[in-house]
Parts: structure tokens; sequence; C-alpha cells
């Protein structure tokens, strides 16, 4: 969001009190932060003890920049303080999730003592394969109950899951695989997509010739389509895990024993393993959804309708919610399988009362129309949350007054993949939110806007986000490139973390984030670099140079805008330039992901290099923008950025 915007809707002075209703029942009373401040390591302290420990910490953090210890004479099972302690505790029969499949007729209820049963054969099936603590697995399926289930079955036996997001294609998953060498791989056949059957395990077969080191591939059997297999290495789950006694002993483990990898973009073609461990990590998140989201176990259905092929799965569907003992929805479909209000009814179903999605979700529901929230009963939802990408506040607005009617709190909540839990939000029931603001840290977070030199700005200006202490869910690094960790995030300041995002301070001293300024794009909520896309563009026999930018869109927050030049045999060829831009957008999209394909592809004769001979994207940007063309003396072709930008405004004439 551009700063003008912000103080557009500044001067309007839209900002919301906190419900009164929730004031006297809130989770965070307003002391909350003050008693964080006074001693935050202690105060996170205090939060470990909503973790059951086999051996309870008696230290709390060791930091020896930029590697923090939390916990780490602590023992405990990460799957354990999911599901066998609210068994133990009598809430067995509490439903754990309402899962909801893509085809109206799929459906089920699973309990807390149902997922402990399905947990434990899991987990005893994965011993039977030969899984054991350390192991890497990968994790590559649609959005079923036997997706978590494989989550936690890993964290039970102490195997480090990487979980994949379903729609990676082969060559994204060879990458993954390889880097972190995972030895097992859990799938299903296919998922079901707007009630079509989708191939994965496809997928996995095109992937095993270049990863000769996995030994197993468990398959969930969820469409029936047929299967090539292997024999040997691939076996069904229903074969294997089915069969085996729901008793098994979980052991503990030390709370800086790993507990996944999730690989995310960042600024080169090679996406980073980001470690997460498990004492530090299981505190924060179910700290953070207790009182950002002000969780009552007993009543509350939460939904976060996101994928567990990202971080936000593995945080506030996966290990927040379930160590709160909460009940969730758990849904497969795409926001119109089954048609366009489709979410609505699943609210009016389940009673969801707290919902959580990304702007670019809200901005699509929005496009529909706010008629289809009408046609249901949504009022048990009392609590609206976004992620993933700066929310404009438009969509907040939107948000608020259609979703929550004007009687639930919205929360803009900040933070990133090696963040692991939220760390910049609103709290329902003692702040104020202002649209499109994610307002200030969470207690025990220590958050700065910094300028150029690393020094902090003042009220009512911008600069970079950084985080100057340590917190319990931070990355313990990136999977086997310690190197790449420190040059990453603590190198640009020192002494601080790096998040690679722009934020401002308002009057107020509210903060708002305003977008990557680095080459990490945010397109849907999903995190692509430049170069991971430029790479595969290149990757393709016909181009010869690719460069890749991130426009702004209305609906998906930024669209990847890509401008190529051919080898002179393609483009001399004749050939007609719309069936080589379709060529390059789906081999972009089997070589990364379907959410890769660029929005457009300009064919132009050059790129923009400076005399050194780097591209400079600074001015794709402004022609994908429609702006004003920057300086552009230092270009060894002054001329190529107008012959570029008439190419584009004629691109956008053809796509009239
Ligand atoms: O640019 C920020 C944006 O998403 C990035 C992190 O992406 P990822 O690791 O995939 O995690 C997404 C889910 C936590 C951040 O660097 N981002 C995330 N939340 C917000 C946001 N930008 C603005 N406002 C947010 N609330």
């Amino acid at each position: 969001m551009a700063e003008g915007q912000i103080e557009a809707f500044l001067t309007e002075e839209r900002s919301f009190a906190p419900p009164a209703h929730f004031v006297a029942h809130a989770n965070a009373k307003p002391t909350i932060y003050d008693e964080a401040d006074r001693d935050p390591v202690a105060w996170w302290g205090e939060q470990a003890r909503r973790l059951t420990w086999d051996v309870e910490p008696t230290t709390t953090l060791e930091w020896t920049r930029p590697y923090a210890q939390w916990f780490s004479d602590g023992r405990l099972n990460a799957s354990v303080n999911c599901v066998d302690r609210h068994v133990a505790a009598g809430n067995g029969e509490r439903v754990a999730f309402h899962w909801v499949g893509d085809r109206e007729e799929d459906y089920v209820d699973v309990t807390y003592r149902d997922l402990l049963d399905r947990v434990c054969r899991a987990a005893n099936g994965l011993s039977s394969l030969g899984v054991k603590a350390g192991d890497r697995v990968a994790i590559y399926m649609p959005m079923i109950p036997e997706a978590i289930v494989s989550m936690l079955a890993c964290a039970r036996l102490g195997a480090i899951h990487s979980v994949i997001f379903g729609g990676f294609a082969a060559e994204a998953l060879v990458d993954r695989i390889l880097d972190s060498d995972c030895r097992y791989v859990i799938t299903a056949d296919g998922g079901y997509r707007r009630g079509e059957a989708s191939a994965l395990k496809v997928n996995v077969d095109a992937a095993m010739p270049k990863c000769p080191d996995v030994a197993a591939v468990l398959v969930v059997k969820r469409t029936g389509q047929a299967v090539e297999w292997t024999p040997h290495r691939d076996h069904w789950w229903h074969d294997v895990v089915d069969s085996q006694s729901s008793e098994h002993v979980a052991q503990s483990f030390e709370a800086e024993h790993p507990l996944y990898l999730m690989y995310t973009s960042g600024t080169t073609a090679r996406p980073k393993g980001i470690l997460h461990t498990t004492g530090g990590y299981l505190t924060q998140v179910a700290t953070t959804h207790y009182y950002v989201f002000d969780v009552k176990a007993e009543t509350d259905v939460c939904w976060t309708a996101a994928d567990i092929g990202w971080v936000t799965g593995h945080s506030y569907i996966v290990y927040g919610p379930l160590c709160n003992g909460v009940t969730q929805v758990l849904y497969e479909g795409l926001p119109d399988s089954g048609g366009r209000d489709r979410w609505w009814r699943i609210i009016e179903k389940y009673k969801v009362s707290i919902l959580y999605t990304a702007p670019t979700a809200i901005r699509t529901l929005m496009k529909w129309g706010d008629e289809l929230t009408r046609l249901h009963d949504i009022t048990s939802l009392r609590l609206l949350g976004s992620v993933g990408e700066p929310i404009n506040p438009e969509a907040w607005m939107w948000y608020r007054e259609h979703v929550g009617q004007n009687r639930c709190p919205v929360v803009d909540t900040w933070w990133q993949t090696e963040t692991g839990a939220i760390m910049v939000t609103p709290l329902p029931g003692i702040s104020v939110t202002k649209p499109g603001a994610a307002m200030r840290a969470f207690p025990g977070i220590t958050v700065d806007v910094v300028d150029n030199d690393g020094v902090s700005v003042g009220n009512g200006e911008g600069g970079y986000l950084t985080l100057s202490a340590p917190w319990p869910a931070m990355t313990r690094g990136i999977w086997g490139d310690a190197e790449r960790y420190v040059d990453t995030y603590w190198s640009r300041f020192d002494g601080s973390y790096f998040a690679g995002d722009g934020a401002k301070r308002d009057a107020d001293g509210d903060l708002w984030l305003l977008g990557r300024v680095d080459d990490v794009m945010n397109i849907s909520g999903h995190r692509l670099s430049t170069t991971e896309v430029e790479h595969a563009l290149v990757g393709h026999e016909g181009v010869a140079e690719a460069a890749v930018v991130g426009a702004s869109d209305d609906t998906t927050g930024q669209a990847i805008v890509a401008f190529v030049t051919l080898k002179f045999s393609v483009a001399d060829s004749g050939d007609d330039h719309r069936s080589i831009i379709e060529d390059l957008r789906n081999h972009v999209a089997r070589t990364i992901s379907p959410i890769a394909k660029p929005r457009q592809i300009i064919i132009t004769p050059d790129l923009p290099k400076t005399r050194s001979g780097k591209i400079m994207r600074r001015l794709l940007r402004d022609v994908a923008e429609h702006r004003a063309l920057g300086d552009v003396t230092t270009l060894t072709d002054p001329a190529i950025v107008g012959v570029i930008d008439s190419l584009m405004s004629q691109h956008a004439s053809d796509d009239e």
C-alpha cells in the first residue's frame, strides 16, 4: 500500500474501539503489555506452562546471537501436547476437526479420541517402515485428516516433517526432498478441486528418479484414481496404518529437538528450509492463538482457511489450536467449490466463531458480492483475522462490515515462516483497530522500524521492520546453510533481525506493514522469489534472458510480470508470440507450480541493464505498474525502456 493511501485513511479517523462485549471476557487483560515488558523472557517462561512437559525446564533463554535456545533443559512431546493430554483431561469426545471435503458429500467429525487413535496407528505404521527420530519425512498431501495425522505421527516419533504444498510441481518436490535428504514421502493418489479429482502421486512418481535415497512412499487412497505402483517402494496407507495398534507410547524429546522444516522462497532461486524446534515454537503458537484469537476451548469453533502446506497451516491449524484443545473446521476445497457461497454455508453449518484467512481470499469474496454473506446465518462469527499480505483498508472494512457485521473485531496479524508465530497484531478486547494496520508488537516481542542506517524512525515515518530481541518461535536456522541464515537476516542491521518488510509508524506510533522491500513477491499470500521464476523461465529452451517483477494487482495483491528475450532461432522463427507466451506460462507452472504462472509475459528485444550488466528491475516495476519511469541515465541503452513500455501498453490492449 502506498504511503499516501495510509494518510488518506487516517485522516478519515477510522479506528474502532474494542467492542464492549469483548472487554469484560477477553483473554487478554489491559495489563498484559506491561507485565510482558517488565521482563519479557520471564513472561515467556510463564507462558511455557501452557504446555505439558515430561521434564519441566529450569532455563528459559540462552542467546548467542543469532542463535537462541529456549527452555533447553525441558523435555516434551509435541504430539502428546496436541492430542493425548486433552483425552487424558476428559475431553476425548470434543471434536478436534469437522473435516469438510471439496465435494459436498465428503465430511467427517474427528474427535480428540479419534485423533489420538489415528496418530498412534500412523506412528506405529511409520515405525514399521523404519522412520525414527531425526529422519526427514516429506508430506505432500491434500487437506485431508491424514495430512495432520501424518504431521503429528512424525512429531510423536521425533521425525522432522517437511510439508510440501500440494500445488508444487515435481521439480519443486525434487529440490525440497534432496535439500534435506528426506528418506520417506507421504502422499495421496490425489485430491479434489471443484469436484474434479486432481493427481498428486503422479508428481511424486515423476520426482522419484532424481531422489534415489527415498526408501518408502506411503500413499493415502483419496480419490481411487489409477496410479502407477513401484513395488517395495510404494505402500498404501490403509495397508500399513489401519492394522496397527492404537497404542503408542510417546517418547519425550529435548525442547530444542527439531519439529519441522518449511521451505520458503528467499531472494535466490533456491528455497530455504526454515527449521523450527519444539518447546519455544509450541509455547509461542499456543500463546498467540490463545490471546490473538481470544479462544475459549469449550465453545469456539476456529477456522483457519489456509493450506497446511504453508506456515499458517502449521501454526494455526495444527500446532497452536491443537495445543489449546479447540474445535476446528478443516476444509479441503476452494472458496467456490460447490458454489460461491460455500464458505458462508460452512460457517452456518458448523457455527464457526473465529475465521482466519488471507486478504486475497477476502478480496475474492468481496468481488463475489455481499449478498452472498446475507444468504446464510453467519452470526456465530465473533472474531476475524487476516494474515499473509498487507490488507488494503477497503478489504478490511468489507470484512468487518459484511462478514463481521460490525460486531467482530478484525485482527490483522503480521508474521513470517521464519518467525513461526504471530509477532505484530492487535489484541481483541483491549486494542483499538484501524483498517489496514497490524498495530503493535505482541506482548514479549520487540519490534522496531529503522532507516537505512538502522536508526529507529519516529512516529509518522517509514522504514524497515526489524526484530531486536529473540522470541520463542524464531527459526533456528536454514537447513544445511548456516551462512545464509546469518547473511539473510542478521547482516543488514547490526544486532537485529531484518524481516525484509517495509513498515511505517503512524502519528500514534501504530504499525502499518507496507510489503516486501526485497525480491520476494507475495502472490495471493504465496511467497515466491523473482529469481525462482526467472530461473524457471531461462530453463525453457527458447529463452535467452528473463527478468521478473511483482506488480500490484487488485485481487492477488501482487502478480508476476515477466520480461523475456528469446534465443535468436526462436525469435526469428516467425512463430506467433501468443503461443510462445502460453508455452512459457505452462513451463513455469510445470517447473514450480501453477501459482507461479506469470500474469503477463512481455517478449522484448532486450532488457534494461546498467553498464555493469545488472538488470534494473526497478524500471521494469515502473513499466509493469504503468508509472512514470525513474532515472534511466545509468543504462547501457536508455531507449530500451521506452520500447518495453510500448510493448507493455500493446499487451494491455491485446488483453482487453
Ligand atoms: O511480507 C510479509 C507478508 O508475508 C511475508 C511472510 O510470508 P510467509 O513466510 O509465506 O508467511 C505468511 C504467513 C505468516 C512477510 O514477510 N505478510 C504476512 N503477514 C502480513 C504480511 N504483510 C502485511 N501484513 C500482514 N499481516
